[in-house]
């Protein structure tokens, strides 16, 4: 069979090649330390479980769920908006989702025309390239340097998106995702403030990817971009279960956004799925509602907090370039480029092959983009006596 156009223009799946390698060392009988996955080691908590069992020997909950959601889940997702962020959506604007990666991956289709263009930020989670790819579209590159911070640099991306506008396409959609992914750096709101007037002004829908929302530091509080008063008429915003309340292999999350842009979303998921088990979302009614468990992810985030101070101080003993995250569970280490230099292979993959041959797997930068090429990023989602570990296994490529 010949595969689809659309398959065979996808870059190499850099991670496929990761495992590939991993699964080698493994067969070698190498104890492998696994630094490499945004996976929560930690168990979803008790509450949210219990509620499965119950919910599931329910039969009412056997049947197909609601395409959007149930309203219960829907109303309470609605309160821990205003809770949490002050804002203002009722149960109409918001969507559960198959995990956040669905919506992510949905969405361009509700938008985008052959040819339109999405922006993406490069380095970024791979599924926004990949979306804007599959529902026709021209990806459209947004760097985030370390000279700025990880931010997009505006000015340019203003002056890019006016160019292709003088095209065909027309630029519909751009990715953002801050808390970040691979970089974890954050935003404030006067950087948002300057994002929502540049998608107002060009007439773009943002996706604000806001899965590491409630994964943070130092007292550092994530915001959402409807803090930005204007964002309501140019975005959605997409939060997910998995990493608050280590509900990665559960699969649900949510969109919120004004039921004109929401609704753009709702279309594409009616068409192709039936929504989310409804004891899943009787349980995420739980993790949201039940006060054992916002004590419990308090507590986890301490310990999230705890090891990123142990990997920070072994960093910083062994001289490394970083920035100490205040979210997220990665770190974005710097390449040491004198020491790999580009050869033929690129060096944040050169790192990571050094550090598979010392029982280390770390992700390279370079399968977040090609800006994220001479960086490799460690996830602390492993216990802390496992990460020292590791941390010290590598410290000579440092
Ligand atoms: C930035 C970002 N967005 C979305 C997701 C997808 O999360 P999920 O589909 O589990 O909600 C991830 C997962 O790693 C991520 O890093």
């Amino acid at each position: 069979m010949n595969p689809a156009k659309r398959i065979q223009t996808l870059p190499p799946y850099l991670f496929a090649e990761v495992d590939k390698k991993v699964a080698k060392a493994k067969s070698k009988g190498k104890d492998i330390i696994n630094l490499s996955i945004g996976d929560p080691d930690l168990p979803t908590p008790k509450p949210v479980v219990e509620k499965l069992y119950e919910a599931a020997k329910n039969p009412d909950t056997h049947h197909y769920p609601s395409y959007v959601g149930m309203k219960d889940l829907r109303l309470e997702i609605s309160n821990r908006m205003k809770k949490r962020f002050n804002a203002d959506f009722s149960e109409d604007e918001i969507c559960v989702l198959i995990g956040s990666k669905e919506g992510i991956a949905h969405l361009p289709l509700g938008i985008i025309n052959p040819g339109d263009y999405g922006i993406y930020p490069d380095p970024g989670y791979p599924v926004y390239r990949t979306s804007i790819m599959f529902a026709g579209g021209k990806p459209v590159q947004m760097p985030l340097k370390q000279e700025n911070k990880f931010l997009p640099d505006m000015d340019e991306l203003n002056k890019k998106i006016k160019f292709l506008s003088l095209g065909k396409g027309k630029t519909k959609l751009m990715f953002l995702n801050y808390p970040n992914n691979p970089t974890s750096a954050t935003i404030d709101l006067k950087f948002l403030k300057e994002v929502v007037e540049f998608a107002i002004e060009n007439e773009i829908l943002i996706c604000y990817d806001n899965a590491y929302s409630e994964m943070t530091f130092d007292n550092y509080v994530a915001p959402t971009i409807f803090e930005i008063k204007e964002a309501r008429e140019t975005a959605i915003e997409i939060f997910s279960f998995s990493k608050t309340y280590n509900m990665t292999g559960w699969r649900i999350g949510f969109a919120v956004g004004k039921s004109e842009n929401l609704n753009l979303l709702k279309k594409v998921k009616e068409n192709f799925d039936s929504g989310v088990f409804n004891a899943i979302q009787i349980a995420a009614i739980e993790a949201l509602r039940s006060k054992d468990v916002e004590s419990e992810v308090r507590k986890n985030m301490k310990i999230f907090e705890e090891r990123r101070n142990v990997v920070c101080e072994k960093l910083e003993e062994f001289g490394a370039e970083f920035e100490k995250p205040k979210a997220t569970f990665y770190i974005w280490v710097k390449v040491n480029k004198e020491k790999f230099k580009v050869t033929e292979e690129s060096p944040s993959m050169k790192f990571c092959d050094k550090a598979i041959e010392k029982g280390v797997v770390l992700t390279p930068g370079v399968g977040f983009g090609e800006y994220g090429e001479g960086f490799v990023r460690i996830a602390i989602t492993q216990s802390r006596e496992r990460i020292t570990e590791g941390i010290e296994r590598i410290k000579e490529i440092f």
